[in-house]
Formats: structure tokens, C-alpha cells, sequence
């Protein structure tokens, strides 16, 4: 690789972390502003049921400093209109499955709460580049599709011996077979490579938040690759090859436009955007220096 397309891609990798420092220092320095009642506009629309047309139905609802959106609704469908369709099962930001617009940005309703949004109203719709069930609720089918077509486990033909194989091997003491025991190790740095990917819990805030998922549905969006990069990227994995084949296409990893957008609203800390280069990178034949970029990069963020 030459030393000036090392030094871009260091540099928008520099540029993404200001994004999201930034985004951080956003989020923490947020105005709090305790009401003690909200309206809440509800994007009403049975899909399924054929309906054509939408509306937005708004609920009054009594708050404290830390009710979430989620709880509003919650309020809204126990006490004023049980046909509100929510999906949501965690409430502490870790299934991914309350994931709406609010107020226009996509965002985790049991993670959002009422007194972090602007104004005394707030507006909850579907999220975008999903095709619409009913009310809040969208089809993720598309998505996790998307999703298993990454081969999202581990590719190694030493992790499939079968324990009764291995446990022959391992009385006979075969020299020869022994590396079929052996463990899978892998250094802190080994590790760092790919953490942050693993952290995703596929809310699909990100591929609501990309524009070229809007515009492609064949493109496996920021999620999807992201969650590629996290294999890729796991030393104990074998199969670059074949990942990196999959994503080499038209539809695939070259279709971003580098926006950032799922970078930004993700509720988990993953920069998809980031891991959509670094699989960039692979492709270009930068693999072979990128511990000298992960190097390079580290000097840069320690500075
Ligand atoms: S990368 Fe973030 S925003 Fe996208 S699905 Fe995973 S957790 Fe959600
Ligand atoms: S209910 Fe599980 S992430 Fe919000």
C-alpha cells in the first residue's frame, strides 16, 4: 500500500473518532429539562391490515425526571388506548427490540428518557428502511438476513473435531493431531481489534440511520458488515477469504458513502462506519500492514 493512501486512511479514521468524541461530549452535556407532563404524538398505521393512509394519535402523560419514551408509551397503551402496537422486552438497552424514531432520530425508547428531548411534545414513528407491521412495530426479517448472510460464528475446521475425536487424539498423544486441541489464544490487543463489533445487539438503529440501506435493499448495511469486520478482524477465525468474497460486490461493501450516520446514533458505543473500512482496507491488500495502522492510530490517540 502506498504510504498516501495509508496516511487517508488513517486520517478518516482520526476524523471518525472526532465524530464520535464529539457525539459523546454531546450526549453528556445534554440539558436535562424535568416536566411533570408530556404529549406524545403516536404514528398510528396498520400496515397489515391494508391501511393506506397514517395518523399521528397524542397522549398526555404525567412524567418524572427519569421515565423513559418507552414507559410514556407504556402509560399510553395501560390507561388510554390498549391497541397501541410497541415491541420491546428489556428495558435496559440490551435486546435491541424498542428501537423507533424519536423525534426524527433513531433511538432506543427504554434507553431515551423524556426529560433528555427538547419540548414538551414528542414525536414517536417506525423506523425508517424497514418495511411497517403496525404503529411502532417494523419487520426485521430483511435485516437478519442480512445479518446470516455474514456468517455471523466462527470459521475454523480445528473447532469442529467432535469431543470424541478429540479425546482419542488426546490419549494416543498424536503429535501430529495435537494442534486439534489446541486452545484458541488470543492476545489484549488480539482482542481490541474486534470488542467494540461484538457489542452490537442488533437494535438496526444503524441501518435505519443509513441512507444507502434506504436505497439498496440488496446492501447488507452498516449492521451486517460491521458484524463481518467483527469476524474478520478474530484471530481465531480462518475463513477471510471467503468473508471478504461476500462483501465484494456491488451491493456489498463498496456502496457506502461514508455518511457515518449509524455510527452516530448507535446506543451501544459500535462504529459500523469504521468497521465498513477497515474491511475496505482488506480488500485493498492493506491487511498486511495493519498492525502498523492500529499502531499508528493508537500513537495518533494517545497524543
Ligand atoms: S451496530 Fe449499534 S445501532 Fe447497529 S444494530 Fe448494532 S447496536 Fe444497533
Ligand atoms: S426494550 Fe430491550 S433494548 Fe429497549
Amino acid at each position: 500500500m502506498s504510504r498516501v493512501r495509508m496516511t487517508n486512511l488513517i486520517e478518516k479514521i482520526r476524523m471518525l473518532t472526532r465524530v464520535k468524541q464529539t457525539h459523546i461530549k454531546i450526549i453528556e452535556g445534554s440539558k436535562i429539562t424535568v416536566r411533570d407532563k408530556i404529549f406524545i404524538n403516536v404514528f398510528r398505521k396498520n400496515t397489515v391490515r391494508g391501511d393506506t393512509d397514517y395518523h399521528y394519535d397524542t397522549f398526555k402523560i404525567p412524567v418524572r425526571r427519569w421515565t423513559t419514551v418507552l414507559d410514556a408509551l407504556l402509560y399510553a397503551k395501560d390507561r388510554l388506548d390498549v391497541s397501541i402496537a410497541i415491541r420491546y422486552s428489556c428495558r435496559m438497552a440490551s435486546c435491541g427490540s424498542c428501537g423507533m424514531k424519536i423525534n426524527g432520530i433513531p433511538r432506543l425508547a427504554c434507553f431515551t428518557k423524556v426529560s433528555e428531548l427538547e419540548g414538551d411534545t414528542i414525536t414517536c414513528m417506525p423506523l425508517s428502511n424497514f418495511p411497517h407491521i403496525r404503529d411502532l412495530v417494523t419487520d426485521f426479517s430483511q435485516f437478519f438476513d442480512h445479518h446470516r448472510d455474514m456468517k455471523p460464528y466462527i470459521h475454523n475446521e480445528y473447532a469442529d473435531i467432535k469431543l470424541e475425536d478429540a479425546l482419542i487424539t488426546q490419549n494416543e498423544d498424536n503429535n501430529k493431531n495435537k494442534k486439534l486441541l489446541r486452545e484458541f489464544k488470543q492476545t489484549p490487543a488480539g482482542v481490541d481489534k474486534y470488542l467494540q463489533f461484538s457489542y452490537c445487539i442488533k437494535c438496526g438503529l444503524c441501518y435505519s440511520a443509513c441512507p444507502t440501506a434506504g436505497a439498496d435493499v440488496k446492501f447488507p448495511g452498516p449492521q451486517a458488515l460491521a458484524q463481518m469486520y467483527r469476524y474478520v478482524g478474530d484471530n481465531r477465525d480462518n475463513a477471510i477469504k471467503e468473508r471478504l468474497n461476500i462483501v465484494d460486490n456491488q451491493h456489498g461493501v463498496w456502496r457506502c458513502h461514508f455518511p457515518s450516520s449509524c455510527s452516530v446514533v448507535c446506543p451501544k458505543g459500535v462504529d459500523p462506519s469504521l468497521g465498513i473500512q477497515l474491511l475496505r482496507g482488506h480488500l485493498l491488500g492493506y491487511s498486511k500492514n495493519e498492525k502498523k495502522i492500529a499502531e499508528l492510530f493508537n500513537k495518533d490517540v494517545q497524543k
